[in-house]
């Protein structure tokens, strides 16, 4: 076996026995089941681990990466993580995290073809394009791309106000939150947006749908 994969059995045997070592019953208890309060939509940046930069344990969070932190409103495996934690796990609290120096952000506000990619990234052309006027007046480059950063998770919240599947979980009374963050890869740290969601008055009212009480 090639050494740096054989590594990372190694390093889980040691990880199992210090876990064990430290709490006799940590896996028999995560082994009766989940109840994580939160979801993490991040993207799938090595740089960016869920439960590392949080500080929390396996059973903690629900995680969903994909490049970017995506909220597209097509993607079956993105909206089966999020009625899945919503309505059968309960999560709490719904966040988006993205983070500063994206590759997937920055790609997108280029003109090169990459591949397959491409057809993903435009969801973020589409984000540049919504707030271009404050883009485009921002001369810095970094400046700019540190901001549709933040833009685009903005409108990756605003994405998961309009699924029917966040929309219904408040009609139902559910207390749901959904947050925007950014993780900062120069420094570690997190950073809460303070554009939280958590009922439907800032929804716009195309995206509104009628109240849905049947499902409890
Ligand atoms: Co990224």
């Amino acid at each position: 076996m090639i050494r740096s994969y054989k590594k990372l059995f190694d390093n889980n045997k040691k990880w199992v026995l210090d876990t064990t070592t430290r709490d006799e019953q940590f896996f028999s208890n995560l082994a009766q089941g989940q109840s994580p309060e939160f979801l993490w939509i991040g993207c799938s940046d090595s740089r960016v681990p869920a439960n590392d930069v949080t500080g929390t344990a396996p059973g903690d969070i629900f995680v969903h990466r994909n490049i970017a932190n995506m909220v597209v409103h097509t993607d079956m495996s993105m909206l089966s993580v999020l009625d899945y934690s919503v309505n059968v796990l309960g999560v709490k609290h719904v966040m988006v995290v993205g983070h500063y120096g994206c590759g997937g952000v920055k790609a997108a506000m280029g003109n090169k073809q990459v591949g397959l990619i491409d057809n993903w990234l435009r969801n973020i052309k589409d984000v540049y394009r919504l707030h271009e006027a404050e883009l485009d007046a921002i001369e810095n480059e970094d400046d700019r791309f540190n901001r549709l950063v933040e833009l685009n998770v903005q409108e990756q919240v605003f994405n998961l106000t309009k699924t029917s599947i966040v929309q219904n979980a408040w009609a139902n009374g559910k207390q749901l939150q959904v947050h925007g963050v950014i993780y900062d890869v120069h420094t570690g740290l997190l950073k809460d947006m303070n554009i939280s969601v958590g009922d439907i008055s800032k929804v716009e009212s195309v995206y509104k749908f009628d109240l849905d009480y049947t499902l409890q």
